[in-house]
């Protein structure tokens, strides 16, 4: 891959979107590997968990390649937004955890991407932000659905329709992430989280996931019983017996063989 850096390291694969001399905006073919990558870490038992950054200190990822939208007609566009729209999914609906290290500008598709991620960790220096009415256009990767679930209607529309952007301290007051680091500290602070995450029953955690996005795609009465399931489906697991066994001879789960 040209685009995107790979490096696994105990189940942890750091996926680092490398354009640094374009602020590591999207283009087709860092969409085109993102895609590829994802897909992969569904199926690839080696990889436990995702941190996603971006390569260089200044930028996560500036955006979608503005360069590319030049003479975009609407059929275009409409399809390149179901494509980032489903390659984002993909991320979120990811049975393995996903973390954000945000390493600075996240603005349009960066923001949404790290929207898509489960957690999001941000260096002093991140700044986020939906500037797309700065061209005439609207967020087109998810922005305008994750960003108003995660921050609520009233901060959503003031960030989207002003195309303000927003420092590290104000994404931390508003819960748009969940951490805020020193820019050395970042990876350092999400590979530690995961660890945490990864250390836990494997199953409990890609459920809990599902259980989670069902408070958004459902009503609470099938959310309640979504969770009912995922529950049961842990229940008599290797893991459950091993987590319960642990518990009961005080000493530490052993989840992974
Ligand atoms: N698409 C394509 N290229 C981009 C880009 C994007 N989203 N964001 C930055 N770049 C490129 C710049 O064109 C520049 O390339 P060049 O050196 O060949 O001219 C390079 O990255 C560095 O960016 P520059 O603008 O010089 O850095 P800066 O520090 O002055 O400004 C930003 C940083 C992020 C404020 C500015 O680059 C910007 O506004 N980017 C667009 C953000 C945006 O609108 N994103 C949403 C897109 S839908």
């Amino acid at each position: 891959m040209e685009t995107i850096l790979h490096t696994l390291d105990a189940g942890i694969l750091t996926l680092t979107i490398n354009r640094p001399d374009k602020l590591n905006a999207l283009n087709s073919q860092v969409l085109a590997e993102l895609d590829t990558t994802i897909k992969d870490v569904y199926i690839n038992p080696a990889i436990h968990g995702v941190i996603i950054t971006g390569a260089g200190p200044k930028s996560f990822v500036a955006g979608a390649d503005i360069t590319e939208f030049s003479g975009l007609s609407k059929e275009q566009a409409f399809l390149l937004a179901r494509k980032g729209q489903d390659i984002f999914s993909f991320i979120e609906q990811c049975p393995k955890p996903v973390i954000a290290a945000v390493n600075g500008f996240a603005l349009g598709g960066g923001c949404e991407l790290a929207l898509a991620c489960h957690i999001r960790i941000a260096s002093s220096n991140a700044r986020f932000g939906q500037p797309e009415v700065n061209l005439g256009l609207i967020p087109g990767y998810g922005g305008t659905q994750r960003l108003t679930r995660l921050v609520g209607k009233g901060l959503a529309m003031e960030w989207i329709l002003s195309g303000n952007l927003v420092d590290a301290a104000e994404a931390h007051r508003t819960g748009l992430v969940n951490h805020v680091t020193a820019p050395e500290s970042l990876l350092s602070t999400a590979t530690t989280l995961l660890q945490t995450i990864l250390s836990k029953s494997p199953t409990a955690v890609s459920r809990s996931i599902q259980a989670i996005h069902a408070a958004f795609d459902k009503t609470e009465a099938e959310g309640f019983e979504r969770e009912a399931e995922l529950f049961s489906d842990c229940a008599g697991s290797e893991e459950m017996m091993e987590g319960v066994a642990a518990f009961i001879e005080k000493r530490k789960p052993a989840f992974r063989k």
